[in-house]
This record gives structure tokens, sequence and C-alpha cells, in this order.
């Protein structure tokens, strides 16, 4: 039987026999000393044979080979002065082993060292491919360890706490709105008809409430077909909740406590409470989005009123067509950034492009506090518009303003992107600094140009604030959104539960009765017989544990994700079916390959 963990050992050990389980991350021979580095899922520990002290182990010992699996008996040992190992946690000890028993050995040539020490030079296909040996490094044995801490974290204060109680929603369902596309599953027993696998359980932790479960929480998987990015998964993990009896301020207040409970018992971090609170104006306005890293400042500045009559066309223009203008102002910008990036071709204005910008205005401030920037800008500002740019601005010699002039969505998404290059660029992100906050006061509705209508920003369900019933249109939703370091890593909202109200915003985003009545019929129905007020949030989990990870991608918490073209390189799905299997489903393929 196991005594110990591989990485358990320490001082305290010395003198004791164990036996250990694991894999042979690396085998050195030193002059007929053997060391071996063993690994399990907990960490290293080195082993020694050599014939005078081990002679039973010694001869199994020198024909292992990396990644063999074994069983080791021996005693724990201080390690001699020279060769201690500050670098890892069992670095004072050594075992001798007494008894080798091979348990397997590695039939095939292994397709990357996955030794620890060979950390990170594995491309990344090849590790999603044979992801079984990617998680036996360390890394990922240890963002797998922090991933599932952060849940049992979770479980821990919801349920042991705050008494909530998990409730497990059905995967194969209706398609729930929350504005991706559905995966879908056609039914063999029910032909031509389709099953959808849930974006979230939204509809049904909404009937919970009509049932009466009053704290429900679920760690619920969640499907999305949409385009992929390094925190996009089509396949993902919400922390899902909803709560009846409480107001946007106690939904708010818990949820801190949760998050500080998170991060007190998984990181040993006290974090400040109550979180910062921004509107969603107001996040968009100084930061140009809704999900502001604000780590660092580079704040936007809007001139719109000192521009509107502007000489410059660009500017004039763009307020005149219910657009803005704004600036991101970058201190000693002109030291770092050249002419040649932010005119076409340069990295710059190629970020500020593909965001939607038609071009990048610049305005740079010399050493005498003389302007610099093109004729048509020069010339076409007065002296007192150059001068409230500046004061605006707060713009110093070396200062840099780069412009955004167009319809807002685009200034702003354009400003937020080149904010964000910047502030890496110039090393104005502090990496252990923890920044969350909420945003608040989201609007009710966006405008979908592509389908010429207005369309929830959340999803349908979502409450209005009570002050904005008159045009709901303009309303504001009772929804809030939590930011950590410039990432979503939760929304909710309080929800509709008055069965008009529902109506109407239905009609606002253009779903007649009958439609709302095909879609969801049910949860209408259900709110007519008596419902609670109610609210929820759910957390992206893969984000959440990213971030606490110091990772850069969910695929690196995720024990075996999808790539961005949202395959499984391990088992090669999706995957074509046998013709057999399409007729039972009553589903023929449109699809026909490029010869
Ligand atoms: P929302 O759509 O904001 O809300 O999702 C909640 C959180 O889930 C995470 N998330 C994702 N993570 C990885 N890959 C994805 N494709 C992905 N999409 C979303 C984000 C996000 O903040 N039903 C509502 C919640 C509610 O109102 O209670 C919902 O799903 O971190």
């Amino acid at each position: 039987m196991r005594t110990y963990y591989c990485g358990e050992l320490r001082k305290e050990q010395i003198g004791e026999t164990v036996t250990l389980y694991g894999w042979v991350d690396r085998r050195r021979d030193h002059g007929g000393v053997i060391f071996i580095d063993l690994r399990d899922r907990n960490g290293i520990v080195q082993i020694v044979s050599d014939p005078q002290r081990t002679p039973d182990s010694y001869e199994l010992a020198n024909t292992l080979r990396n990644e063999y699996v074994v069983e080791i008996t021996g005693r724990v040992t201080q390690r001699p002065e020279e060769s201690l190992n500050p670098r890892i946690p069992t670095g004072e000890v050594e075992i001798y082993a007494d008894k080798i028993k091979l348990l397997n050995s590695v039939r095939k040539q292994l397709p990357f060292q996955v030794s620890t020490a060979d950390a990170d030079s594995v491309r990344e296909d090849l590790r999603l491919k044979y992801r079984y040996l990617d998680l036996r490094r360390d890394r990922m044995a240890h963002n797998l360890q922090l991933r599932h801490q952060v849940v049992k974290a979770m479980r821990r204060y919801l349920e042991d706490v705050e008494g909530f109680m998990e409730v497990e929603t059905p995967v194969l369902t209706r398609s729930t709105p929350e504005g991706a596309r559905d995966y879908i599953l056609p039914s063999r027993v029910n032909p031509g008809e389709w099953f959808a696998l849930p974006q979230s359980p939204q509809l049904f932790k909404q009937l919970l409430m009509v049932s009466g479960f009053d704290r429900y929480y679920q760690i619920a998987h969640c499907f999305r077909d949409e385009d992929l990015r390094a925190d996009r998964q089509p396949e993902f993990t919400q922390l899902d909740m909803e709560m009846s009896f409480m107001s946007q301020e106690e939904i708010i207040e818990l949820n801190e406590k949760l998050v500080g409970y998170i991060f007190k018992t998984v990181k040993g971090i006290e974090i400040q409470v109550p979180f910062p609170r921004l509107t969603y104006a107001e996040a968009m306005e100084r930061y140009g989005s809704d999900k502001p890293d604000t780590r660092y400042g580079l704040e936007l500045v809007n001139v719109s009123d000192v521009l509107k009559d502007s000489g410059f066309k660009v500017f004039r223009e763009a307020v005149a067509n219910g657009g803005i203008v704004k600036i991101l102002p970058i201190p000693n910008g002109n030291d770092l950034i050249s002419n040649v990036r932010i005119k076409p071709g340069g990295d710059l204005f190629k970020e500020a492009s593909e965001a939607g910008a038609k071009g990048l205005a610049y305005i740079r401030v010399r050493d005498d506090g003389e302007i610099d920037t093109i004729g048509a800008i020069k010339d076409n500002l007065t002296a007192e518009q150059k001068q409230e740019i500046l004061r605006r601005t707060d713009a110093k010699p070396g200062h840099l303003l780069l412009f955004g002039a167009g319809d807002a969505a685009t200034v702003n998404k354009t400003l937020d992107r080149l904010r964000q290059v910047t502030a890496r660029e110039f090393g104005l992100i502090e990496p252990e600094k923890i920044n969350l906050l909420w945003v608040t006061d989201f609007p009710m509705f966006e405008w979908n140009a592509q389908e010429n209508r207005l369309e929830a920003l959340h999803h349908p369900f979502t409450a209005p604030n009570p002050d904005d019933l008159s045009d709901l249109k303009t309303a504001r939703a009772q929804a809030y959104d939590l930011v950590f370091n410039g990432f979503e890593v939760g929304g909710g909202s309080l929800r509709i539960y008055q069965p008009e109200l529902q109506q109407q915003v239905f009609e606002t985003i253009g779903f007649s009765p009958e439609e709302a009545h095909n879609k969801f019929g049910f949860l209408l129905e259900a709110f007519e017989y008596g419902t609670p007020p109610h609210g929820g949030i759910a957390y992206g989990l893969d984000r959440l544990v990213m971030l606490l990870a110091g990772e850069e991608s969910i695929r690196d918490v995720i024990a075996f994700p999808k790539t961005q073209q949202a395959r499984c390189l391990l088992t090669d799905a999706p995957s074509a079916v046998d013709a057999k299997q399409l007729k039972e489903l009553h589903v023929a393929s449109t699809y026909k390959p490029k010869s």
C-alpha cells in the first residue's frame, strides 16, 4: 500500500520506510549510482539506488526508462549537503530504494518528453493529442488540482455557509436564449425533432424558483457554438446560481462573500469587499469596454463636444452622424510608438482597423509643448480646441494622443484594443494585482443591425430597472457582471417574474405572442402559478480558474479541451458517423466534401 504521495515527503519522514507509486520522470546514472525522479500527481521525489547500499534494486533501477510505472519501497534519508535542492518541496530528502517493482513499461516512443524538466517547449497540438501524458506534467496537474480546490470551495461555501442545494438540470433540452448558436441533436424516437444542448441552465433554474428551491446552485456544463478564443470553449463549465426573495444588493453581497471565500481558501489571499462598481455607461465612457482591466490607468477622454464643429471633417462628421470622438492618451507614447506603427501598414493601425476603425488620427506633444500631427488636423483645429484637448487629456511633453472617431461602438472597441496593447507593451500591468469589480446597469437591449431589431443584451428574462419602465427600449437592466482583471468571469440579473412585463419585453425584441408562446410557453405558463421574485448569476469556472492559475488560455485549465477549430484532437471528434446511424435519426447530410 502507498504510504505517501511523492510530493509529500519532508525532513520529518527521515528514517521511515515508505512505499511510493509513480512514473519515472527522469533517470540519471552518476557513475554507478542511479538517481530516479519519481513523479505522481502530487510532486516529485528523488530515489537513489547503488550496488552497495541497495543491491536488490540496482539491476532493475538500471533498466528503468522515462515514464515507466513503478512501486518503490525504501528509507527516507537526509540528502548530503551538496545535493540539497531548494527548488522542489522534497529537496531535502531522498529515498534509498530497497525494493523496486516494475508495474509497467513504455512500449512506444513517447511523442514528447513528459518530464517536468522539459516543461514548456511542446507544441499545443501534440499536448492535446496526447493529453493524458500532458496532464502528468507539473503545470497541468497543478492547474487541475487548483480547479478542484475552487469547485470544492464553492460547494463548501454555498452549501455549508449559505444553505444552497445542488440540483441537476437536463442536458437534452430545448434551446435556451443566451444568444449563441445551439448545438442540436436529432431525436431518433421523435422523427424530425431536435434537442438542443443547454447554453446555460437559465430556464430550468428559474423554474426551480417557481418550485420553491430558493437557493439553487449547480456546477453546470454549457454548450455554445460560437467563434472560439483563448477564453471561450464550445463546452465550458459554469457555477450557476439562482435565489428567491433577494434584492440585487443582497445577491451582490452574498457573491462577494463567496468570491472572498474562494480567494482565501484557494490562494490564502484576503480580498477587499465590497468590490468597486462601475455602471455600464461609465465603464464604456472611461475604458471603452464593459469589462475593463482597471489594473492600469490609460483612461479614455471624450472630446466630442470640443471637436463637433472642428474644421477636420472626420471629427466633425463623426459627431454630426450621432457618433463620438475619443482620445486614448499615452504618457511617453512618443518614445515607443513611431509614426510607422500608427500609419497604414503599421501594427497599431492594424489593431485599430481590425476593430473597425477607418483611420487612426494622432497628436504628439513635443518637448516645447507644441503639437505635432498631420496637416489636416493641425491646420483645422483652433488654438482653443488644441488647448482644451491638451487640458482634458492632461497631456505633457512626450504624450501621444490616439483618436477614435465614428460610431460609439467602433470607437470604443478600437480604443479599448489599443489601450490593452499599449498597457502590455509599456509594462503597465502588475500581474499580481487582483482587480475585481462589478459592472452594473447594463442596457436591457442592444441594436442588432443585421436583423434590424433590438435584442436582449443578457437574455430576455432580465428585469428592467423599475425607474425606467416608461420606455423599455432605453431601459437599464437590473443586471451585473463580475470583472476580474479585464475578463468577464460572471454575469447575472434579477429576473422578470410578472407575465405582463415579460410579454412587453418579448414585444420589444420583436417576438410576437405566438413566437414567445412557441419558444417559452412552458416558462410563461409556470409564471402564472405563483412565481417568487428571483435572480441569479453564473460564473465561468474555466475563466476564473485560468486567472487564478495565471494562465492565458482556458484550455490550460480544462482536462480535455477543444482546439480553436472546436475539435478534440485526442478522440478526433467530431467525426463522421455510419449512414445507418443517420438513417435511424432521420437525418441526411447536405455537406459535399471538396474533391
Ligand atoms: P453568461 O452568458 O454571461 O450568463 O455566462 C456566464 C459566464 O460564463 C462564462 N462563459 C464562457 N466561458 C467559456 N467559454 C464560453 N463560450 C463562455 N460563455 C460564457 C463567462 C460568463 O460571464 N444564464 C446566464 C447567467 C445568469 O443570468 O444567471 C449566463 O449564462 O465567464
